[in-house]
């Protein structure tokens, strides 16, 4: 199969990032690092989650963090959305678009929104419907398709399900999220192909965590599948607090160089994109997990 021409890159640093630090992070900053993404040209960012402060604190504040960023036309700022009062917090802070966020596995569900895979779905469907009234497009997370820290192996068909669940339901885009990126990319093919019977290809999205450092090669093999959107953190911030063990999510460096390699268009500048991550990596006090990051870094 053909590589897309173009892929839509999706930052999710400010949000799955920034949620799994230890260290408290200024709102300051918060806003200072998304403001240097979009400068970078990335099209659409992930600027906060207005879930429960008591069950991810860090993401506190995502009001504050919204009202303060200097917004980039044609860039669009999206927030994490679990219930309704978090699509009302998201929906009053201008977030330009909200994510509703499942998985395909019972264990995971519970302990990351505390409810069942049902139970979740039936409380999506009425903030997608307020959402479709209010002109705000809602986009799907699945999480663990690849695999689950509580259940282990995960079958392809329950990720075809839930996605076409949430497509139904109105998502216009479904993000896959290798959640504790033990994923492989032959592995990752397979899941795409169930999937993609069930949810056309250009509504898909993917979404590695680079734990056993296969995230590059699980987008290459999506790329080769006609994938043409794919999430990722600057620096290689963050993990999953919900998912023991998962690490960052794949660096958006790593994957810009990647894409530039292969001759896809993304619109985004990758100096201006490292120097984003080098200010993140500086304020938390530690080196870059991007390798292309640390390439470019002066001797
Ligand atoms: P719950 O305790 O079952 O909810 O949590 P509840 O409805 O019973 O409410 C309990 C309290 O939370 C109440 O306050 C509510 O008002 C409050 P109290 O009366 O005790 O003072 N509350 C809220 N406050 C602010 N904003 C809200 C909100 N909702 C309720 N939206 C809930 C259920 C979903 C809220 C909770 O489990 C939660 O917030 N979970 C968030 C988990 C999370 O953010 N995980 C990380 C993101 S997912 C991820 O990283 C994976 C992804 O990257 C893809 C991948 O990698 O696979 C997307
Ligand atoms: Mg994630």
């Amino acid at each position: 199969m053909q590589l897309p021409q173009k892929v839509k890159m999706v930052e999710v640093g400010p949000r799955d990032g920034l949620q799994n630090e230890k260290q408290p992070i200024s709102v300051a900053t918060r806003i200072a690092l998304i403001d240097r993404l979009a400068a970078a040209g990335l099209p659409v960012i992930e600027a906060g989650s207005f879930v429960s402060p008591k069950w991810v604190p860090q993401m506190a504040a995502s009001e504050e963090v919204l009202a303060g960023i200097q917004r980039r036309p044609g860039v669009v700022y999206s927030a994490l959305t679990p219930n309704m009062k978090g699509y009302e917090r998201a929906l009053a802070a201008k977030a330009d678009e909200v994510a509703v966020f499942g998985a395909a596995s019972e264990a995971f569900t519970q302990k990351n929104i505390n409810c069942t895979i049902a139970e979740s779905l039936e409380r999506f469907r009425p903030l997608i419907e307020q959402a479709r009234q209010d002109g705000i497009p809602v986009r799907g997370y699945v999480s663990c398709v690849l695999g689950c820290p509580y259940e282990g192996e995960i079958d392809p068909a329950k990720v075809a399900e839930v996605s076409g669940a949430l497509l139904d339901m109105g998502c216009y885009e479904i993000s896959l999220g290798d959640t504790i990126g033990v994923g492989t990319p032959e592995a990752a093919k397979r899941m795409i192909e169930q999937v993609s019977a069930r949810v056309p290809v250009e509504k898909l999205a993917v979404h590695f965590h680079d734990t056993y450092g296969q995230a590059l090669a699980n987008i290459y093999a999506a790329l080769q599948m006609g994938i043409a959107v794919v999430d990722s953190a600057v620096a290689g911030l963050g993990g999953c607090p919900y998912a023991r063990g998962a690490s960052g999510n794949v660096a958006s460096e790593d994957v810009l160089y990647l894409l530039n390699g292969l001759g896809i268009e993304t619109g985004v500048d990758l100096n201006l994109l490292v120097e984003a991550g080098n200010f993140i990596s500086a304020e938390l006090g530690r080196e870059s997990n991007s390798r292309v990051a640390r390439a470019l870094a002066p001797a």
